[in-house]
């Protein structure tokens, strides 16, 4: 990891929730500020609903959110109204309650067998949406990830060939649970980012949490989480107190209470 990145810990899931949507809403309002115009890659899975939820509260008062364009970090090879879908998700829990203009997200048409097709689909998407042709690597003002237990992020998976991926910004990939048909953006797209956001909650994933920001061994240098380093953007890990718990100075400041 180029520098060490900056953890915000939490005492628990609401507060995370909470305080993530607060910092979300920042680089929102500094983006529009400044370039007049805000890309936002959601991310899948259970963790960020609360998130979601928490931004959806904010109106156009502290965000004009008609101005966010909305991408996708990966998502399951299934229809939108899916159970597993990310976009299902992403459109209960944010653009349905922010009666969002459907133009303004750039959904991954996961349905369909071809990953790789549906993958170089989406890659030709966020390219002409951000007017960055080939080789270039589009700028996203601000990249939401999770953290699965075995150290994955985005559907970008342990030892798998998706992390070599040097010129692709979205690629097929394929899970080790169902649905196993994934596509997923790849690091560049990901370390090409303004900020990236981490957001992790719950005692289940502190092995994990541990792994990636401070790995003991080659593997756990190798983690796709960790791989995640922002060429020139900001890094931020928003964890509660039990995702952070096997964190050596979390440990520290637990001992410490305790003598
Ligand atoms: C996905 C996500 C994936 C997720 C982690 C954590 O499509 O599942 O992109 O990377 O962030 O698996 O998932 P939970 O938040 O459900 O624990």
């Amino acid at each position: 990891m180029s520098e060490a990145p900056e953890l915000r810990i939490m005492h628990g899931c609401d507060e995370l929730a909470r305080e993530a949507a607060d910092f979300v809403l920042w680089v929102g309002q500094q983006t529009l500020a400044q370039a007049g115009r805000c890309r936002m890659v959601l991310a899948g899975g259970a963790t960020p609903r609360a998130l979601y939820r928490a931004l959806a509260r904010a109106g156009p008062g502290e965000l004009d959110w008609q101005r966010v364009e909305f991408f996708f970090g990966d998502e399951r090879c299934v229809p939108p109204d899916h159970p597993d879908s990310n976009y299902r998700m992403a459109n209960e829990t944010l653009f349905t309650p922010l009666k969002l203009d459907p133009n303004r997200v750039a959904r991954m048409v996961g349905e369909g067998s071809n990953a790789d097709a549906i993958a170089r689909q989406y890659e030709a998407t966020v390219r002409e949406r951000c007017s960055t042709p080939a080789p270039a690597v589009p700028r996203f003002d601000l990249v939401l990830l999770g953290l699965g237990e075995d150290g994955h992020t985005a559907s970008l998976f342990p030892q798998t060939p998706a992390l070599e991926e040097r010129v692709r910004l979205v690629i097929g990939s394929v899970a080790p649970r169902e649905p196993r048909q994934r596509v997923t953006v790849t690091l560049p797209a990901i370390n090409g980012a303004g900020t990236v956001v981490f957001l992790v909650s719950g005692a289940a994933k502190a092995p994990a949490v541990r792994a990636v920001l401070e790995p003991r061994d080659e593997y756990e240098r190798r983690l796709p989480a960790r791989l995640v380093q922002p060429t020139a953007g900001r890094l931020v890990w928003f964890l509660d107190r039990e995702a952070a718990a096997h964190l050596a100075a979390v440990k520290q400041q637990v001992d410490d209470r305790e003598e």
